[in-house]
């Protein structure tokens, strides 16, 4: 059936870059309508059962997820996203989240806004010294992922800033080398083989270790120097929490032995890594989609733009205060994460035999949450589903959609994205910035193409052209 239903799909004739959105949820939402909710479906050798009820949703995430588990993930994945909160399972998970989670509170994230608005306005300062009679053509997706680079490696390594950039750049070197292998090589067992790309990678993976090792050594011995003052101030980074807390557990536990409960240096390093691969190209991508649909949409620009100014005038950057009452945004982001949510899709395994939905599962089967297709199912979101209308969150996520588990761009449950609010902040920042100084079209190159390549990208790029807004 997916052959012959392929075969017209390529009887239409489209260029390989043509958007591949509705050619992939066509299928699926063919399927649906035949089989269901839930169906069994290969891929390659494996057969996932996909989910895209969401009362059964809810179940898998929140009120059955003892039962359910994440799956390995590719050696190369695993390589980049490290050893850390996003991967790891059991008693292990549940210490380090607890550790990690009081560091993303709001309270704690707030801090960031003065740091993250100077790179902000660094970016756009850029922007207008290049642009010739108020108008530059810009390629966001490149420019935001720089930005949310640095934002991240602020956030983790604070005063270590310098250093930590120098890992990060290679940490992205590595990051774009995988994906390259990704999207070049199909051969199965090619991208394990000692191939000239594979090892310059395997070697670029372990500097980002032992440079990670060298600087967290380095920051336990200066904490521990200055443990009076740090109690006083309290760590003003991700790392000097992780710090802070690995020493609170040894005390605590100083009479048992070495065990999950102590964080380590090489968990530490594990979980930085996770932070880089976690944080920052799932931003750029929301902010890139945002800022396309914008542009797509003048009128939403418009009303944003009124809203910004109205809350902080032309010239003054967001404050804590402003970011929450910047409700157009946040529906803008809201709809943006719906229509083009950065991870198209989880996986979980049974862990034991168990109901769902009136159907036994036995031990190990995976199984598939399409997020992408549940943000676009007419059935849950109405006969506009595919459209941007940011109005349908005007009375907030809960009450979007005939359902309330039908929004989920950062899962749900315990799993749980750690770093939503942190990706909201900067996007909200982020673009609030940007429409006090520009205006912004699509450029007239711009093909609209979205396409998976472990995240949901612009497969051409977003060349956007800004206007510098003189006297807004
Ligand atoms: C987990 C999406 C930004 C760190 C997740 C999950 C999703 C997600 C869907 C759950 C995966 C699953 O259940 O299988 C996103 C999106 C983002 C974003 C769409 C931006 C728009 C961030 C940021 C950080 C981060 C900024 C950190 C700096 C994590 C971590 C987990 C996670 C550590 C694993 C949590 C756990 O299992 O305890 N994210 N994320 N994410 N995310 Fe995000």
């Amino acid at each position: 059936e997916i052959v012959s239903l392929m075969l017209k799909a390529s009887s239409q004739p489209m260029p390989l870059s043509h958007n591949i959105l509705p050619r992939v949820l066509s299928f699926y939402h063919h399927w649906r309508k035949i089989y269901g909710a839930t169906f069994l479906m290969w891929f390659g050798a494996t057969v996932r059962l996909t989910v895209s009820d969401p009362d059964l949703i809810r179940e898998i995430f929140t009120s059955k997820s003892e039962f359910y588990e994440k799956n390995e993930s590719h050696p190369l994945i695993k390589q980049l996203e490290g050893d850390g909160l996003l991967t790891l399972q059991g008693n292990k998970w549940a210490h380090h989240r607890k550790i990690i989670t009081p560091i993303f509170h709001m309270e704690n994230l707030k801090l960031l806004i003065p740091v993250a608005a100077n790179s902000v306005s660094d970016m756009l300062d850029k922007w207008v010294a290049m642009s010739d009679s108020g108008e530059v053509e810009i390629e966001v997706s490149e420019w935001f992922q720089i930005l949310t680079e640095d934002i991240i490696t602020r956030t983790v390594f604070g005063s270590s800033y310098k250093d930590g950039k120098v890992i990060f750049q290679l940490q992205a070197q590595l990051m774009a080398l995988t994906s390259e292998a990704f999207q070049k090589v199909f051969i199965p067992g090619y991208r394990l083989l000692p191939t000239r790309r594979n090892m310059k990678s395997w070697k670029l993976n372990k500097e980002v270790k032992k440079s990670l090792v060298n600087l967290i050594e380095r920051r336990r011995r200066e904490n521990c120097c200055n443990k009076t003052q740090d109690q006083v101030g309290g760590p003003k980074d991700l790392l000097g929490l992780m710090i802070r807390e690995s020493w609170k557990e040894m005390e605590m536990d100083s009479n048992s032995s070495p065990s999950a409960k102590i964080m380590t240096v090489h968990d530490m390093v594990e979980e930085c890594k996770t932070f880089f691969f976690a944080g920052e190209q799932t931003t750029s991508n929301l902010m890139t989609w945002a800022t396309v649909l914008l542009a797509m949409h003048p009128k939403w620009q418009v009303l944003a733009r009124e809203e910004v100014l109205q809350m902080c005038g032309a010239r003054d950057v967001p404050s804590k205060d402003d970011i929450p009452k910047l409700k157009t945004l946040s529906m803008i982001l809201n709809e943006t994460l719906r229509l083009y949510p950065p991870i198209v899709a989880t996986i979980r395994r049974a862990k034991a035999d168990v109901e769902l939905g009136g159907c036994k599962i036995p031990c190990g089967t995976e199984l598939l949450i399409p997020i992408l297709a549940v943000h676009h199912d007419q059935a849950i979101w109405g006969n506009d589903a595919n459209e941007f209308n940011p109005a349908r969150f005007s009375d907030g996520v809960a009450r979007s959609a005939n359902h309330r588990v039908a929004w989920i761009p950062f899962g749900l449950g315990i799993r749980t994205c750690i770093g939503q609010s942190l990706a909201i902040l900067q996007a909200k920042l982020t673009l609030a910035i940007m429409l006090q100084r520009f205006s912004f079209t699509l450029a007239p190159h711009y093909q609209h193409a979205p396409t998976v390549l472990m995240l949901l990208y612009p497969q051409h790029g977003a060349p956007i052209i800004f206007r510098r807004l003189v006297d807004p």
